[in-house]
């Protein structure tokens, strides 16, 4: 009888590269590696492709997302302007709903009846795994190795590979655990794992020092957008992904994009991230100004209850939930006019947006000025004050009657 599959989500990785093998001897089974290309840097993939084969995966796959991930992914999340506890644009959680759909998709492809994924049994990352499986095909079964077997520590994995005859690396191993794609780069462990602690200036690629290194001069970006999502740098058309792509550089050479900070996973353990999202900070920046000139009042408040909702889904591995698409459904309803320029300067560490325009425009100059060109009706806001103040009014009245300036 035919073994049964696992297609495993596999990274080029010592942990990955083990669990091939593991799961080989373990579980009986024939091993389908998956590498997806979300645009991490750096990473030779038609390497990490041969270097399964070499380990004794029946096949090894390759596969390129980035546009889809743009299209289909970080656009949903500029436009929920998708940060997690207000700081975290994602980066790692945005990531792993399209590497699931592709490992089912492909799971599917091969009849196998089993997906592996290379996560320890302490991070966000094994529950977007198995939940996006789950929500995706409840009849896929999870093979998750390195939450069960006993190779403590790197020294013993690095001998279990050594035994197998599985590549280890050569070079002295990172004390971090780095987790990049297109939208940002995730930075973990070492001596990062002390919160009082300044992070090393050595753990950076993305962002220049801005206490150092950056321009002398400042500089000024226009983006323009449609519908929420980038279409044009400085008046020149450019696809979302080249204007992530162009944004790294920029605020990136600048020193904007940092992020230090302690963080809650879902599992209940508090931990300190260091984050590098010079890109995605500064469209959420550019996003969130233009929505300012757009969006009706209430839509926009209401947005940012809605915009946080969004981002705890996702972190917390809901990305195919139905809570989360009927979130996307507000969300995209907002983001029809949301049409325009925004002008962002660049200088020592800062991004700011000093200039927004659009034809949709709920800013009237009418009403906001302070000269001669004024049109609102000072006298109606007494009327308004009145009535929006009389349920106060009646209470502190009352709060009088009790008892003395108050005091009950
Ligand atoms: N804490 C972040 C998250 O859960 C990043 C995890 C990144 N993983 C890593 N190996 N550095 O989304």
């Amino acid at each position: 009888m035919a073994r049964e599959k696992c297609v495993l989500a596999y990274s080029g990785g010592l942990d990955t590269s083990v669990a091939i093998r593991w799961i080989q001897e373990n579980y009986d089974m024939d091993v389908i590696a998956l590498a997806i290309d979300v645009g991490q840097e750096r990473q030779d993939l038609e390497f990490v492709r041969t270097k399964a084969l070499s380990i004794g995966a029946i096949e090894s796959i390759v596969k390129d997302v980035r546009e889809e991930y743009v299209e289909e992914y970080i656009s949903k999340a500029l436009k929920a302007n998708a940060l997690y506890e207000n700081k975290y644009p994602l980066v790692s959680a945005m990531s792993r709903p399209i590497i699931v759909k592709h490992l089912v998709e492909e799971a599917h492809k091969h009849q196998a009846k089993y997906i592996g994924h290379g996560c320890t049994g302490k991070g966000n990352d094994q529950v977007r795994f198995e939940v996006g499986i789950a929500c995706l095909d409840p009849d896929l079964q999870i093979v998750a190795p390195v939450r069960e077997w006993e190779l403590k520590t790197r020294e013993q994995e690095m001998l279990y590979a050594m035994e197998h005859d599985i590549p280890v690396p050569t070079t002295k191993a990172s004390p971090y655990s780095i987790d990049d794609n297109l939208w940002g780069r995730a930075i973990e462990c070492g001596v990062l794992e002390d919160p009082w602690l300044e992070p090393p200036s050595d753990i950076y690629t993305l962002t220049a020092d801005s206490r150092g290194n950056t321009c002398d001069e400042p500089q000024y970006v226009e983006i323009s957008f449609e519908q929420g999502v980038p279409v044009a740098l400085d008046g020149e058309h450019a696809s979302f992904h080249e204007v992530i792509k162009s944004m790294n550089e920029i605020a990136g050479k600048h020193g904007f994009g940092r992020i230090d900070m302690i963080e809650n996973r879902l599992i209940g353990v508090k931990s300190r991230e260091i984050y590098e999202v010079p890109g995605a900070l500064t469209l959420i920046t550019a996003h969130k100004a233009l929505e300012d000139l757009c969006l009706e009042r209430d839509v926009l408040h209401y947005k940012l209850q809605i915009e946080q909702k969004w981002s705890e889904l996702v972190y917390n591995g809901m990305w195919f939930s139905p809570l989360k698409e009927a979130l996307d459904g507000f969300i995209e309803t907002t983001q029809q006019l949301v049409t325009g320029d925004v002008r962002l300067r660049f200088y020592k560490g800062s991004c700011v947006p000093v200039g927004r325009r659009s034809p949709y425009s709920l800013y009237d100059y009418n009403l906001a000025t302070y000269d001669e060109a004024d049109s609102f009706d000072h006298k109606a806001a007494k009327g308004f004050i009145d009535l929006h103040g009389l349920p106060t009014k009646v209470w502190a009245r009352q709060r009088r009657k009790v008892g003395k300036d108050g005091e009950v």
